[in-house]
């Protein structure tokens, strides 16, 4: 009878231990010989193993399991700048996070969280570029649309006022359009249907999935269609105009930008 008490108590024991032990899935910071990118969702995604914690030799099918896995965004929402990181390198198949700094590939000027190439470093979070972000919306606990629209635009308004280099196409502003509307939909908090600052500046800050503090997955994909509605507002709100025309990229065979 003791025994058999005694058994059963070191089972659950060990399977407690394992479901530590084995969660894969925990946030660990990068070690030394980690790479990460300047971006803040696939750091947060290789931070918490969704991604190889490695930060290289990365493929494109790896970025589109890790963003459902992680955020529930669907693959039509990231293919095409997922598939345009493979030339941040030379590996046909595969990519380097720390590669993704690629000056006006994907990384672009007037970042929310980073300094624009010419100014200096366009890869690691910088407090001070992303005060503009963090004081967004004042008087409310949460950030929406407009806020986001309006970070847009101070932040391009710093651009243009200290970058004689900057790049500011129609390219650029679709590109970081979507990045607000990302940190708008994955963290938007079902219960309230807004999305709380603190979500938001914990993902940015410790690239990290706000768990402890109450964040669940969104239970609906975030696809490009979902993000329509407030990438209006966002684009609405950020009062913006093209500094350089560009020609129009090409990006698939019904995309072009
Ligand atoms: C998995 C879902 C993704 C999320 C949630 C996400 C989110 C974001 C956000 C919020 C930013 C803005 C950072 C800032 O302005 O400071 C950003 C920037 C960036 N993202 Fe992602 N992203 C995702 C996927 C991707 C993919 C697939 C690529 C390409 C392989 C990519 C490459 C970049 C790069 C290079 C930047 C830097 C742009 C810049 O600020 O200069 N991201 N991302
Ligand atoms: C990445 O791939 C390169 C080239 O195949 C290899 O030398 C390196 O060890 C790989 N790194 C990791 C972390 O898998
Ligand atoms: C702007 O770009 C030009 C040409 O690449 C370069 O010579 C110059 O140093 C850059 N200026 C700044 C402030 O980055
Ligand atoms: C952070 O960005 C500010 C504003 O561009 C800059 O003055 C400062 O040197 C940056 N800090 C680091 C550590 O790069
Ligand atoms: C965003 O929040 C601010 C502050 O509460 C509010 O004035 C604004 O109307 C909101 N925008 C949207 C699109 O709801
Ligand atoms: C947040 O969720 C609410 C419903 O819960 C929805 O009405 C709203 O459009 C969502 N906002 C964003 C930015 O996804």
């Amino acid at each position: 009878m003791a025994l058999s008490i005694l058994s059963g108590f070191l089972v659950a024991l060990s399977i407690s231990q394992c479901a530590a032990l084995y969660d894969s899935h925990e946030w660990i910071a990068p070690t030394a010989s980690d790479v990460r990118s300047p971006c803040p969702g696939l750091n947060t995604l290789a931070n918490h193993g969704y991604l190889p914690r490695s930060g290289m030799n990365i493929s494109v099918t790896d970025i589109l399991d890790a963003a459902v896995a992680g955020f529930n965004i669907g693959p039509d929402a990231i293919i095409q700048a997922a598939k345009v990181g493979l030339l941040s390198g030379d590996a046909p198949t595969t990519m380097n996070l720390d590669a993704l700094k690629l000056h006006n590939l994907v990384e672009h000027d007037a970042s929310i969280s980073r300094n624009d190439f010419a100014l200096g470093d366009n890869l690691h979070f910088n407090e001070t570029v992303f005060s503009t972000l963090a004081n967004a919306n004042p008087g409310v606990d949460f950030y929406n649309g407009t806020s986001a629209g309006q970070v847009m635009q101070a932040r391009l308004a710093d651009s243009l006022a200290r970058n004689v280099n900057v790049t500011n196409t129609h390219k650029e502003f679709a590109v970081r359009t979507r990045e607000s509307a990302f940190y708008l939909s994955i963290f938007n908090d079902t219960r309230t249907g807004v999305t709380p600052k603190n979500f938001v500046q914990i993902f940015f800050r410790e690239e990290r999935l706000p768990i402890a503090e109450g964040w669940t997955r969104p239970e609906t994909t975030i696809t490009a269609d979902s993000m329509v509605p407030v990438e209006r507002i966002i684009q609405s709100a950020a009062m913006w105009t093209a500094t350089q025309p560009c020609e129009p990229l090409v990006i698939g065979p019904t995309i072009t930008i």
